[in-house]
């Protein structure tokens, strides 16, 4: 096994499972937290991520395929997708992955699946074909209300904050992001957009 990631919350690896090329995710036990809370948190990311990636498959977001998983290990035996990032695609010119990104966000959000962790790094692009990884901190919600929309909202700031942080380039970029959103969310993205606002408006009140 190759170690490929070892983050704040999982280590990597890149393993062969029965002959399929793979990456084992694993969540392990940290020894600052009080064990049983920490195998409750472990365990609940574990099936959340697969709950997620399943979720997510059923309303037409490419994720990796889950061969196999295990809740007394918290890991999870997923296909190895190979390819660029949305990251290194967009930093490369290709603007229009912000287009997909943002149509595939606005299916998710209308499965009510709430992604939880929107980085350009958790999208890696296959045969032209984002798909999504990272569900560990998503979540689902119900119905179209007020409170749906203000976590849609959260979850889409996650992405126009790494936006922001591409300067000059930064407005073009959401603007394109939100015109995939749009494309698929209809008048829906008007909600959204509205709580993003909001979302905004108290983090600036809060930083003064
Ligand atoms: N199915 C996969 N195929 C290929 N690479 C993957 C896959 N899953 C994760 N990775 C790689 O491992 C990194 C970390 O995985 P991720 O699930 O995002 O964990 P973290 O919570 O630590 O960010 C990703 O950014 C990606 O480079
Ligand atoms: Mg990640």
């Amino acid at each position: 096994m190759r170690l490929i990631a070892k983050g704040a919350e999982a280590e990597l690896y890149e393993a062969d499972w029965f002959g399929l090329r793979a990456v084992l995710k694993i969540r392990r036990p940290k020894p600052y937290r009080d064990p049983q809370l920490d195998a409750a948190i472990r365990r609940r990311r574990t099936v959340n991520e697969v709950r997620l990636m399943s979720k997510a498959r059923e309303a037409g977001v490419s994720t990796p395929a889950v061969y196999f998983f295990d809740l007394e290990e918290c890991l999870i035996a997923m296909e190895f997708i190979e390819g660029p990032t949305a990251k290194a695609l967009l930093e490369s010119g290709r603007v229009d992955v912000l287009n997909d990104v943002g149509r595939r966000v606005a299916l998710l959000h209308k499965a009510g699946v709430v992604h939880g962790d929107l980085a350009l790094t958790n999208v890696i692009y296959r045969g032209g074909e984002p798909y999504f990884i990272d569900f560990g901190l998503g979540q689902v919600v119900e119905g179209g209300g007020r409170r749906a929309a203000l976590e849609f909202g959260r979850d889409v700031n996650v992405l126009l904050r790494i936006l922001d942080t591409y300067g000059a380039a930064a407005e073009r970029y959401k603007a394109a992001f939100w015109e995939g959103y749009r494309e698929v969310a209809g008048a829906r993205a008007d909600e959204v957009e509205a709580a993003v606002r909001r979302i905004r408006a108290s983090a600036r009140y809060v930083e003064r």
